[in-house]
């Protein structure tokens, strides 16, 4: 007989018990598809219930589609069910390192929870009932507006409420983005090189072919760009992810002029440009060029990633398609979009935006210290902004797994540039993220980075 490893509770409940570990079984594997299962009678003894309790659980499982019955044989496990994995194996991420040098998020203890929570409790009490309805897919107006008013004062963007558009963070947006623009007849979009891996899958699953272009120390390379035969591009002109390099002045007009002449689009990602410590953030290239270059930005690098909150502020055109291509996927909790409104009119944003600009210009000034003394052999990038800095090997001894293998040993997470973007492009090198570290442990985890680099 079949060991079932049932575990139903006396009392009251058992038909539901039953139910959930059948369900659990089948799910797992453990009870393989086409594999028959006890009698009722049987199962009935086994585990001290009535048989009414198990013929009931079982006409439930058949009626979800887990088994299958049929008159006269045994009843089985269904066989459209395809086994899963485990829960326990399901971590995407991988293990976090007690030393995080690794780019992409804010330190999490940072979070303002309790001016977040202020804003919350406000808009709960504060919205209509027709609130909690299904919200307009574009995002709801007080979100629209307020993000209109900072991003025209804070970015330069030139924006009114019917351009933006709320997504669940700029990478569900940039989906929504190369999806519309696939329907619109676009075939292949250009993309800086190297670039966020899982940005590219986002545009080659809407079905666009990339089409990588160099950049220099000016950006993207325009020329490559004008020979490329492409309708499109994606940029991150304030603070280019990976290799942090600003666009030029004179790169920014040459790429509006592009766009103009071939009638392209050009997707800004302005990820973390509210972060410049050298000087006053650089302005948006959406200000240069409106009808011409959809904006993006979100609040993953200067709140949380946790909020999956982003916008987009879409030339005319383009609002339409854009629109049928979201719809009801929009996704974003209109409580969550209410906070953000209610966190920009207080002007809360920029308080935590500001606050947050100082903890970083130390940190990033820390570290360049600590490389110059601690790994002469990397060449530091110069881009003072963003959560990260770019070093570069110039060693002809050591290579970038080496280096990393090493971190990895002590626990310092370090992204390589090489096998992160499996690009040459940008040469062996890091991307170094002083963000993560929770503010208490940033001393030690910047030492611990120094023995790491000062052993090699
Ligand atoms: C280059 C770049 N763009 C955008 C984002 C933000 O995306 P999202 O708003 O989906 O979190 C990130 C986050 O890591 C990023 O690295």
């Amino acid at each position: 007989m079949l060991d079932l490893q049932l575990d139903v509770p006396a009392g009251g409940g058992r038909r539901e018990a039953l139910e959930t570990a059948l369900r659990r079984s089948i799910r797992s594997g453990r009870l393989a598809p086409g594999a028959a299962i006890p009698s009722t009678r049987s199962l009935a003894t086994d585990l001290g219930v009535s048989r009414s309790t198990v013929v009931a659980a079982y006409d439930q499982l058949v009626a979800e589609g887990y088994l299958s019955a049929a008159r006269g044989s045994a009843t089985r496990v269904a066989s459209l069910r395809s086994p899963t994995t485990p829960d326990e194996d399901d971590d995407l991420f991988g293990p976090t390192p007690l030393h995080d040098f690794r780019p992409g998020e804010p330190a999490a203890g940072s979070f303002p929870r309790s001016r977040w929570l202020r804003s919350v409790r406000r808009v709960l009490n504060d919205a209509p009932d027709a609130t909690l309805g299904y919200a307009d897919p574009r995002g709801i107006d007080e979100l629209r507006s307020a993000l209109a008013d900072h991003l025209r004062r804070t970015r330069t963007v030139v924006a009114s409420r019917q351009a933006v558009h709320v997504v669940g963070g700029y990478g569900a947006g940039l989906g929504f983005l190369a999806e519309t623009l696939r329907r619109r007849g676009v075939r292949r979009i250009a993309i800086e090189d190297p670039m966020l891996p899982m940005h590219v899958h986002t545009l080659r699953s809407a079905g666009l072919e990339t089409v990588p272009i160099p950049l220099d120390a000016d950006g993207i390379d325009v020329d490559l760009l004008c020979a490329a035969d492409v309708a499109a591009v994606v940029v991150t002109p304030a603070h280019q992810y990976p290799t942090a390099i600003t666009m030029s002045p004179r790169r920014r007009t040459e790429i509006i002029g592009w766009a103009r002449d071939r009638d392209a689009w050009i997707i800004e990602d302005d990820y973390d440009g509210e972060f410049r410590y050298d000087r006053r953030p650089i302005g948006s290239l959406q200000g240069l060029g409106p009808d011409r270059v959809v904006y993006g930005g979100t609040v993953s690098k200067s709140l949380s990633p946790a909020l999956r909150l982003g916008w987009l502020v879409v030339p005319e055109p383009l609002r339409g398609d854009l629109l049928a291509v979201i719809n009801i996927r929009a996704g974003v909790s209109a409580v969550d979009q209410l906070a953000l409104a209610d966190f920009l009119q207080r002007g809360e944003l920029d308080r935590h935006v500001r606050s947050m600009r100082g903890v970083y210009r130390r940190r990033n000034d820390d570290l360049r210290t600590l490389l110059a003394r601690s790994a002469p052999w990397l060449d530091v990038g110069a881009g003072e902004a963003g959560l990260h800095l770019i070093a570069n090997l110039r060693s002809a001894q050591l290579d970038e797994a080496t280096v990393l293998a090493a971190a990895d040993a002590a626990s310092v997470g370090l992204l390589g540039l090489v096998t992160h973007h499996r690009s040459t492009a940008a040469g062996d090198g890091f991307a170094i993220g002083f963000s993560r570290p929770a503010e208490h442990h940033f001393a030690a985890a910047l030492d611990r980075l120094g023995e790491v680099l000062s052993a090699l």
